[in-house]
């Protein structure tokens, strides 16, 4: 069983380290990730044949290099994905299977390159079996379901139902069929993944649509997908899925399936946010504290920038202090809206869906204290812009005790390169 991770408003210390070390070596704001949380992780989900990793979580080489090096595969949403992942090591062997183009549609960069390598390809959309199909005919291809209904974490990460642009409808297995025969492709897996952040009674009913639908498709089918989605506590009273429970669902499906079609099939996995979200900390150094009418406003130099998920989806997340020279455990806690410097109000670590302002009660911050966002492993500086031109943070791994730069802080150079004075 896993235990159920216990948040603290104040920290000395990342996964040994001392955070004013961690901070004073590599500047803030600064993105840490623990190793060690990501392997404890990839553990959790080792029932499943396949871990093929949602590497929009987090999508440093580093990581990809250390999920590569445990066992685990990736998905690709974009060109970009491809050449990252391939990059970190993976390979582009189509019989591997290491890297799979999963999407909605083909752009013309991802199109060529899926071509170029031959990667295995899952189709989010009718209109990709044909365009691979005219480039690629005699191909094998995944087919990602959208089963007619989703959940998420918030309305805006739910990928199932009419108001998802994700996946092929359930009902249209027939017409896809049909134009995959036009180009001799065989459909020889389903995927469905109905939102991030979801929960097991969710997860659980897509089972169902799964083996409905691969009754449909029959016997050419080799993989099945579960999808990612499994959420991970960000507050006390979150818990996890039930992963035996999950993956007995599962397994049972799949055997079923096996046992129709008379082969075995495998039995895949898809998680982003599970295996990197907890291992991830924003450090922020706080910069201004001040009083605004009710409101005693800490700022820090941290924003939305950085981390977007509490301005996109009211998201929350974990914040502790730790103390500059003392230990924040001994100070009086107070409520305190956490702000970064970004000319834009909703720049607010601690805010509701909507907007609404909302406080935190930590230990009372002072200037020069550290602030850190936790659980930000999992769409954090994947999701960084440079917004009021703010360089983008460094990123460090802490593996075996040792903090070590996976990317360097973005410099001046780096914020405008490309641009172009014209005469
Ligand atoms: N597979 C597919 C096809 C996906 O679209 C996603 C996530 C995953 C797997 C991984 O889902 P996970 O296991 O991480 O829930 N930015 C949002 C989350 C967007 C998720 C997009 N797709 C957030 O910060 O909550």
């Amino acid at each position: 069983m896993i235990t159920l991770p216990s948040f603290s408003t104040s920290r000395r210390e990342i996964a040994g380290l001392e955070i004013g070390s961690l901070a004073r070596q590599f500047g803030t704001p600064l993105y840490v990730y623990d190793l060690a949380s990501i392997g404890r992780r990839i553990a959790d989900l080792s029932e499943f044949d396949v871990i093929r990793y949602a590497q929009k979580a987090c999508g440093n080489l580093a990581i990809l290099d250390r999920m590569r090096r445990r066992g685990v595969v990736v998905d690709a949403v974009s060109a970009g994905e491809i050449r990252r992942a391939i990059a970190a090591g993976y390979s582009v062997d189509p019989e591997k299977h290491e890297i799979v183009y999963t999407a909605d549609i083909f752009d013309r960069e991802a199109l060529d390159l899926v071509v170029e390598h031959s990667l295995p390809v899952n189709c989010g959309s009718p209109d990709m079996i044909s365009q691979l199909g005219e480039r690629r005919p005699g191909s094998e291809v995944t087919l990602r379901i959208n089963p007619g209904f989703g959940h998420g974490h918030s309305q805006k990460t739910n990928t199932g139902g009419e108001q998802s642009k994700h996946g092929i409808w359930h009902t249209q297995i027939d017409e896809c069929l049909r134009r995959a025969d036009q180009f001799g492709i065989t459909v020889t897996g389903l995927h469905m993944h109905i939102g991030s952040g979801t929960d097991l009674k969710h997860l659980s009913e897509v089972c169902d649509s799964m083996e409905r639908v691969a009754l449909e498709v029959g016997r050419t089918l080799k993989t099945i997908s579960a999808g990612g989605g499994l959420p991970v506590p960000y507050r006390t009273e979150e818990t996890y899925v039930d992963l035996p429970k999950y993956f007995e669902l599962w397994n049972a499906t799949r055997n079923r399936l096996s046992e129709k079609f008379g082969h075995p099939l495998t039995l895949e996995i898809e998680p982003g946010r599970y295996l990197s979200a907890e291992s991830g900390y924003l450090i922020a150094e706080v910069r201004s504290i001040k009083q605004v009418g009710g409101n005693l406003f800490v700022l820090v130099d941290a924003g939305f920038n950085d981390l977007a998920r509490p301005v996109m989806y009211g998201a929350y997340h974990p914040i502790s202090v730790a103390g500059q020279t003392v230990d924040a455990a001994d100070r009086e806690e107070v409520d305190v809206v956490i702000g970064g410097p970004l000319c834009e109000s909703g720049d607010i670590f601690t805010q509701r869906e909507g907007g609404f302002v909302d406080t935190r009660r930590l230990p009372a911050p002072q200037v020069g204290d550290w602030i850190i966002l936790e659980n930000a492993g999992a769409y954090g500086f994947v999701m960084a812009s440079n917004y009021n031109s703010k360089t983008r943070a460094a990123e460090v791994l802490i593996e075996d005790g040792q903090a070590k730069l996976i990317r360097k802080r973005e410099t001046f150079d780096d914020l405008v390169r490309g641009e172009i004075i014209p005469d």
